[in-house]
């Protein structure tokens, strides 16, 4: 048994980040939480942090800081007393990885050694780290289990998340006292209910829905579907969507995990279990929002797979965790953060719950 109170979390002011340190809070835990902005807004404050604290009326304490300044984490970790790390931040287009592949594998894997590094320094042993669907490559079968092989990895961002879990491996193998559970998120989408926070990617993305909302809102004239021949039952490809609040809940069940089991290396994935196609993703956005969004068909993208979606029957059994939302409410929050902050953060005006309007 190991009391869980303060959770250091890395990458925290990015989209996922943001939703999970709201979940945190109101669990009860305390945070410190760090981003270096590289893909999210803020200068010494993470504009979503800001508004995680309107909603949950409770305080982050937030340091500016890049994985790569291994002196700084140390700093932070010499302030405070960390129970456990939830280790989101990364670099994560696909495309941009194949570009620049030598950035990305600095980012990713030197800043994760660089946290074991130091939790190890400070006697931090217990870890939930962000891995991702993609490090099993072009499903063998589906759904897929934790157990389908991994590695085939068809890119780069993919790749690191693959050398990262076998670090881990490794890392785990050589001192019993380390507790680290590695969750393979499927396509994370939607957002908070309360429209305050969303995903607002200050890079280049490629994502289905942030697409899908700058399309709906007239900012791009039309979505890019790549492939109508797939064998799947209208053409399109299909992915598994999971709404970022469930995805938030399920770093909080695997903290409960943490916190009552020593578990060495464990491995989860987490989605909705459903095989959703590009055209029923439009079709359904479509229903819930009363937006058409004109898409044009195109030639498939080079390494895209056909199919991919989770068996999460592990994740059920051991932490007590299923995926609550479905594709309706997915639509309808991720539109309602569009709707109420068409800008993203940055230069939104919101109407807090307090009737008060703030500007960032
Ligand atoms: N969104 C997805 O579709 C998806 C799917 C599977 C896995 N993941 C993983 O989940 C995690 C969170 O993803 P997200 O969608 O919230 O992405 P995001 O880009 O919104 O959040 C990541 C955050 O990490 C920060 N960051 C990057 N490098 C950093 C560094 N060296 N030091 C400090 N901060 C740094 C970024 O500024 C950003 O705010 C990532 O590890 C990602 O690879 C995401």
């Amino acid at each position: 048994m190991t009391n869980i109170k303060t959770v250091f979390v890395t990458g925290g002011a990015g989209y996922i980040g943001s939703h999970c340190v709201l979940s945190l809070l109101e669990a009860g835990y305390d945070v410190v939480a760090i981003d270096n902005f590289a893909n999210s807004v803020g200068q010494e404050k993470a504009a979503s942090l800001d508004r995680v604290c309107q909603i949950t009326g409770k305080e982050v304490i937030f340091y500016k800081c890049d994985l790569l300044d291994i002196q700084q984490l140390d700093e932070i970790f010499n302030k405070h007393k960390f129970d456990c790390v939830i280790h989101f931040a990364a670099m994560k287009s696909v495309g941009e990885s194949m570009k620049q592949p030598l950035i990305y594998y600095k980012n990713n894997i030197i800043g994760a050694m660089n946290l074991l590094e130091v939790m190890a320094l400070h006697k931090c042993y217990q870890l939930v780290f962000s891995s991702s669907c993609t490090v099993y490559g072009n499903p063998a079968f589906l759904p897929i289990t934790e157990d389908h092989p991994i590695g085939n990895v068809t890119n780069v961002y993919g790749r690191t998340k693959y050398f990262i879990e076998e670090i881990l491996k490794d890392t785990v193998n050589s001192d019993q006292k380390w507790n680290i559970i590695s969750l393979r998120y499927f396509n994370p989408v939607g957002a908070h209910s309360s429209g305050l926070i969303g995903e607002d990617p200050t890079t280049n993305f490629s994502n289905l829905m942030p697409y899908i909302a700058q399309v709906a809102l007239g900012k791009k004239t039309s979505l890019s579907i790549y492939g109508e021949d797939y064998a799947t039952s209208d053409g399109t490809g299909i992915r598994d969507y999971v709404h970022v609040m469930d995805l938030a809940e399920g770093h909080v069940a695997a903290l409960k995990k943490i916190q009552s089991n020593k578990v060495d290396l464990k491995v989860y994935n987490l989605g909705s279990g459903q095989g959703t196609s590009v055209l029923e993703f439009v079709k359904t956005f479509e229903k819930v929002t009363g937006v058409k969004v004109p898409y044009t068909i195109e030639a498939r993208r080079e390494g895209d797979i056909e199919s991919m979606y989770a068996n999460c029957d592990l994740a059920k059994k051991d932490l007590g965790w299923t995926a609550k939302y479905n594709l309706e409410d997915m639509c309808r929050d991720f539109w309602k953060w569009q709707t109420m902050n068409p800008n993203g953060y940055k230069k939104s005006e919101t109407t807090t719950k307090n009737g008060k309007t703030n500007s960032h």
